[in-house]
């Protein structure tokens, strides 16, 4: 598979957007994209600073790309800006003020509205509060929070004063936590003594002391600032620990915002790749901004009456780019929820949307395939008609859940637009334009402004219409990941070496069909994607062979209903390789630990000895094949063992 990619998978059904849709939609004709799309490509200062000049900048920039030092790109060169204040101050100056910029909701039923002038009073009580801590520009916060209006708050206190923000995800583990505490250099932690989740308390300040211990004596950490959202206990560190609610009592609701460079760093975010540990993707103010502003606008064709819902936590990329800098760029409206879509029922989010009279609807297939399965029961009877646009992320969406989304919750009326971008891209960088694009399932359509993309094959060679090949994408755009923190040469290796010519390789594979669209058909690398989440084969191997129980460990992703691929992991023990649930429950737990639920593999099976190839590699081409129930196909003449094939099949419990 070096050169080509089989695809068979073929769709036909296709659905253009209503006259409706259309009559009001931002980008209303084909010509139009086209128009603006080449101009993107061919005079991108030109198209930029189009868009750009729209943000309220403190000092205008000169340059609009400087690619000279590739793959280092330097966005809006010597431009000042902030990004709380593009998404709080520039509405209010506007005066917006009342608009209503978040309508919250707990997952106990606790509910919180706050309009733009309100959010921004508390972002800066917020940053204050940092500052009272002596937190400044460029220093590295870490955010381990639940979804509550406090996060998103914490996240733009950081902005405000150019504190770098690291948000890690609340399922993640304490080590996972310390891990990127560590990498980062983080002085300070903004965390929660708690957060709702089907009921339960999620105890984030206890992992977040943890995490703290883990980190051990020389723990960059001088601050944890706590949130208050439940009545857990909580350990008390004296020195280190700060509640937000007292702090607040000491702090005005002034704060000036930082003039931020173009180029400063806004955030970090973890994610995994195929080898290594995870990777600090670092985005910076001024391109991450422009892209995130101009992608929610046109993707969601975002209008000023707009309820705007996505459904990712701000763990992810996708909350920080469609929960809180997108839409609060554009001064959406939008909700928030805390909890979990089937707390206390399965109607959750439609009653969400009932409520809220939500219009445009945002989620993951995972959950669309979860809500499938829970029955339309659940759907039926709740009032969806404010809904009028929906879109999806994180992973190819199979047909059929592409097909329940429109007709059950779409009503057959909403475009869907299904968007591929990663964390990397910091914004959208395939999706169709609702307005204009003939949607099909499954199908991420077209590349959006400024991005170049195409299919290659493992030399460089542009591949025709419909043959499988390898994503790339062959210029800079604003919001690209800037480098990974403390690893340039990673950073080169990873993303920009798979061609010559500074060709940005992602990771995924794609095809292009007749009509120029492009679809998605999944990673080409070790990197498994469950649930929409990304998780590198590497780290969940890694987490297995620090248990003393195993020796070696090889781990794949196989296909699954619900959350698109599931882990399996083949482990040699360190005692009898019979199947022994007592000890697959223990190497379950421990990944659970060491890394978080969300990597928990879903099968562990034990065995004598892994298929290597004579130079001792292992095969995990053989070991998917096993783990799909697949029968195993391709070359078998490099390997070393073929018995332990046999043991493997029957060790399918
Ligand atoms: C990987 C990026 C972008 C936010 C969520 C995940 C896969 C993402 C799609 C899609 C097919 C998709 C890709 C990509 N992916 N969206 N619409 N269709 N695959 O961000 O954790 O950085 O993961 O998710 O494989 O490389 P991420």
């Amino acid at each position: 598979m070096t050169q080509k990619i089989d695809n068979i998978l073929r769709e036909s059904r296709a659905f253009p957007p209503s006259s409706d849709f259309k009559a009001t939609a931002h980008v209303a004709s084909i010509e139009q994209y086209q128009r603006l799309h080449k101009q993107s490509l061919e005079q991108p200062e030109v198209f930029w600073d189009g868009v750009a000049k729209e943000l309220p900048w403190m000092k205008p920039y000169g340059q609009v790309l400087d690619w000279s030092e590739a793959p280092n790109a330097r966005w809006f060169v010597d431009g000042k800006l902030n990004a709380s204040a593009v998404c709080l101050d520039q509405h209010i100056e506007a005066g917006h003020g009342d608009k209503v910029a978040i309508l919250w909701e707990g997952e106990p039923g606790d509910r919180k509205t706050f309009t733009y002038s309100e959010m921004l009073a508390a972002v800066c009580r917020f940053a204050n509060a940092l500052k009272a801590r002596g937190i400044k520009k460029g220093d590295r916060i870490a955010i381990y929070m639940p979804m509550i209006p406090e996060l998103a708050m914490a996240v733009l206190a950081c902005a405000r004063i150019g504190a770098i923000h690291s948000v890690v995800f609340g399922g993640f583990s304490a080590q996972a936590l310390a891990d990127r505490i560590t990498d980062g250099g983080c002085i300070g932690v903004i965390t929660s003594d708690g957060g709702w989740r089907r009921g339960k308390v999620l105890p984030l300040k206890h992992v977040v002391d943890a995490a703290v211990d883990l980190c051990g004596a020389h723990c960059p950490v001088h601050t944890v600032l706590t949130v208050k959202r439940t009545e857990n206990e909580t350990k008390w560190n004296a020195e280190r620990d700060v509640w937000y609610h007292e702090l607040l009592e000491q702090v005005d609701d002034v704060c000036e915002p930082e003039p931020m460079d173009s180029e400063d760093v806004l955030f970090l975010l973890y994610t995994s790749g195929s080898t290594g540990k995870p990777k600090g993707i670092m985005h910076t103010t001024g391109g991450y901004m422009v892209g995130a502003y101009l992608s929610t606008r046109h993707v969601f064709d975002l209008k000023a009456d707009d309820v705007f819902w996505c459904t990712a936590d701000v763990g992810w990329i996708t909350g920080h780019s469609y929960v809180v800098y997108g839409p609060m760029a554009n001064g959406a409206t939008q909700v928030m929820y805390e909890g979990a879509p089937n707390a206390p029922t399965e109607g959750r989010f439609w009653e969400l949307i009932e409520r809220y009279k939500v219009s445009v609807f945002y989620t993951a297939p995972t959950a669309i395939r979860a809500f499938m399965k829970w029955g339309d029961q659940h759907v039926d009877g709740k009032d969806l008609s404010s809904l009028r646009l929906l879109g999806t992320v994180g992973e190819p969406i199979n047909p059929e859940a592409w097909m329940w989304y429109r007709k059950k919750i779409g009503g057959e009326r909403c475009p869907i637009v299904d968007t591929w971008w990663q964390t990397e891209t910091g914004g959208i960088m395939i999706s169709p334009l609702p307005g204009i694009t003939e949607t099909s399932p499954g199908c991420a359509s077209l590349p959006f402004f400024g991005v170049d993309a195409a299919i290659l094959d493992g030399d460089g060679n542009e591949l025709g219409e419909n043959e499988g090949g390898f994503l790339a994408i062959r210029k800079p755009w604003p919001s690209m990941l800037r480098g990974l923190w403390g690893d340039e040469e990673r950073y080169r290796e990873t993303y920009w070496s798979k061609w010559p010519g500074n060709i940005y390789f992602p990771g995924d594979g794609a095809r292009r069909d007749e009509k120029g669209h492009f679809w998605i058909l999944g990673r080409v690398d070790d990197v498994i994607n469950v649930s929409g989440h990304r998780l590198s084969t590497m780290e969940v191997e890694s987490a297995l062979v620090s248990h003393d129980l195993v020796v070696e460990a090889a781990v794949v992703g196989r296909p699954d209903d619900l959350t698109g691929e599931a882990i399996v992991a083949f482990v040699i023990p360190a005692g009898s390789a019979t199947q022994d649930a007592s000890v697959v429950k223990t190497l379950k737990e421990h990944v659970a630990v060491e890394i978080g639920k969300l990597a928990c593999p879903a099968e562990v099976r034990l065995t004598d000895a892994l298929p290597k190839t004579r130079s001792g590699k292992i095969m995990r081409r053989l070991l998917r094949d096993i783990a799909a129930g697949r029968e195993q196909k391709g070359d078998m003449s490099t390997i070393e063992n073929p018995a332990i094939l046999e043991q493997l099949r029957a060790a399918d419990v």
